[in-house]
């Protein structure tokens, strides 16, 4: 746990840097019908046979419900001063709907939950969407399918949350990933609501259409939500609101290549262009996307583009790892939404992309992390809230001494929080305002269920209180921001 290959940042980091875990509310509350919270899609989903890993539920999860507080006295000892976690939106409204009842029960778990941080001056950075659309919403008018009547609903949420909570918290981020929620759950259809052109997966949904309408629907609702915060919470709260974005880097296979190095250029801008130029550049989506989607990907009213643009206030970043395109000579398949690339783990030359995890997509590419920091500092100008980052690390399947000392995991943050992000700030000029782990326990991965371990402190899931082990890379992430971070 030495602080070797970082030795010369000291100090690089501003002193107000935030740092600390991101969690979301399904993948570790637990308690999903308890108090009055109402089913999410992914309540459905996980209960829908066949569609989870390891055929697991987050009925339980790790059941922070239940275990919140002793979980903030750990992260206390993790040292961190911020904590980024998501709102379940049915446990707030269970129908989700702008006329449904709010649930106070919901209301009182997290304005407890946001004392306690506070209390432990833990800097609370609250996500309003992660993924979980109210299951009656979606039966009710077809979610995000519907952008007339999911927004106003949306806007309602956020509207009760800002009432609820904006007198304690000034970070809020509007969406989660909107196109790992987008592509998932209506092109490939493996995670919820699980919609598809492809048959054997679901009977419903269109992979060439349904991806941008949802994704147009999540621009316009995260806008108008901001609007909303700006219009009747800002002045008095004093808050920050923004949105978080996903986004891997994209390295040419060939980097001899014109075709290859513009066909990395576009596998970026339909990743991340699509939901960052309108918000960030230009109230529009690339060239590139309507060149190849033509009238499938909705239009923006210049009304709404006025909107759109600037209705973030920071850019909210979520990057775990780098993949090699590959032009392709052939038209794009009406399903595509990648911008007719061919994505490879190795180069021309046979280089992998990088160290394997226990995540098939993800590997460790450090590198590839410092680039795109720079990529998107260019791009958008905008300071970066770098929101989640993190691994899994083979063979944690019992908390031994060995799985507990992470090396794996550690040597992960040495090369993405020391080697990229501390580099990009101080040799790059790149503004870099946070860091949170993914993150603080093991959960429940999604469609992968609990086999994708990504937590600084290991779950015993066969217990009944879902016992905490802490790993190691928790305390080297400590003493790395103790090192990088300037003092007052
Ligand atoms: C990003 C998502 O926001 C989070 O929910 C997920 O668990 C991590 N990536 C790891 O895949």
């Amino acid at each position: 746990m030495d602080l070797n290959s970082v030795q010369d940042l000291k100090d690089v980091l501003r002193p107000d840097f935030f740092h600390g875990y991101a969690t979301a509310a399904t993948q570790i509350e637990g308690a999903w019908n308890k108090d009055g919270k109402g089913p999410s899609i992914w309540d459905t989903f996980g209960h829908t046979p066949g569609k989870i890993a390891d055929g697991s539920t987050a009925d339980d999860a790790v059941r922070a419900y239940d275990f919140y507080r002793s979980d903030i006295a750990l992260m206390k000892t993790y040292g961190v001063n911020a904590y980024r976690f998501s709102l379940s939106w049915t446990r707030i409204i269970p129908l989700g709907g702008r006329n449904d009842p709010v649930n106070e029960t919901g209301i009182k778990f997290y304005s407890d939950l946001i004392d306690e941080l506070l209390r432990n001056n833990i800097t609370p950075f609250i996500t309003l969407f992660h993924w979980d659309t109210p299951q009656a919403l979606e039966d009710r008018y077809g979610g995000m399918l519907n952008q007339e009547e999911y927004t106003p609903d949306f806007v309602r949420y956020a509207r009760v949350c800002f009432e609820r909570f904006g007198d304690r918290v000034k970070h809020w981020i509007t969406y989660n990933e909107p196109g790992i929620y987008t592509t998932l759950g209506y092109a490939e259809g493996v995670h919820a609501p699980g919609r598809s052109s492809f048959r054997e997966r679901s009977e419903e949904g269109d992979s060439s259409t349904e991806p941008f309408v949802v994704a147009h629907t999540q621009i316009l609702s995260h806008a108008y939500a901001v609007r909303a915060y700006r219009e009747e919470f800002q002045e008095r709260q004093r808050g920050t609101i923004g949105i978080t974005l996903h986004g891997n880097w994209s390295e040419p296979w060939d980097e001899e290549d014109e075709r290859d190095r513009e066909a990395a250029q576009r596998a970026l801008e339909f990743e991340i262009g699509w939901f960052a130029d309108p918000i960030y550049k230009s109230g529009d989506y690339p060239a590139s996307m309507r060149k190849q989607l033509g009238e499938r990907l909705p239009r923006f009213t210049e009304e709404e583009k006025k909107l759109v643009l600037g209705s973030s206030e920071f850019y909210g970043m979520n990057h775990y790892t780098t993949f090699f395109m590959k032009h392709r000579d052939a038209e794009p398949d009406i399903n595509d939404n990648k911008g007719n690339v061919e994505v490879r783990d190795e180069n021309k030359h046979g280089v992998p992309r990088g160290e394997e995890t226990d995540t098939q997509w993800l590997r460790a590419a450090p590198g590839g992390f410092r680039k795109l920091l720079n990529w998107i500092y260019q791009r958008y100008q905008m300071p970066i809230y770098v929101t989640e980052n993190g691994t899994t690390a083979k063979g944690e399947t019992a908390p031994t001494a060995e799985v507990l000392n992470d090396e794996f995991r550690i040597r992960f943050f040495e090369g993405y929080v020391g080697n990229a992000l501390a580099r990009a700030v101080k040799e790059d000029g790149v503004d870099v305002r946070s860091y949170f782990a993914w993150t603080l326990t093991d959960n429940w991965e999604w469609a992968a269920g609990y086999a994708d371990r990504f937590g600084c402190t290991f779950i015993d899931y066969e217990s009944e209180e879902k016992t905490r082990y802490p790993k190691q890379s928790a305390y080297y992430l400590d003493k790395l921001f103790k090192h990088l971070i300037k003092d007052e």
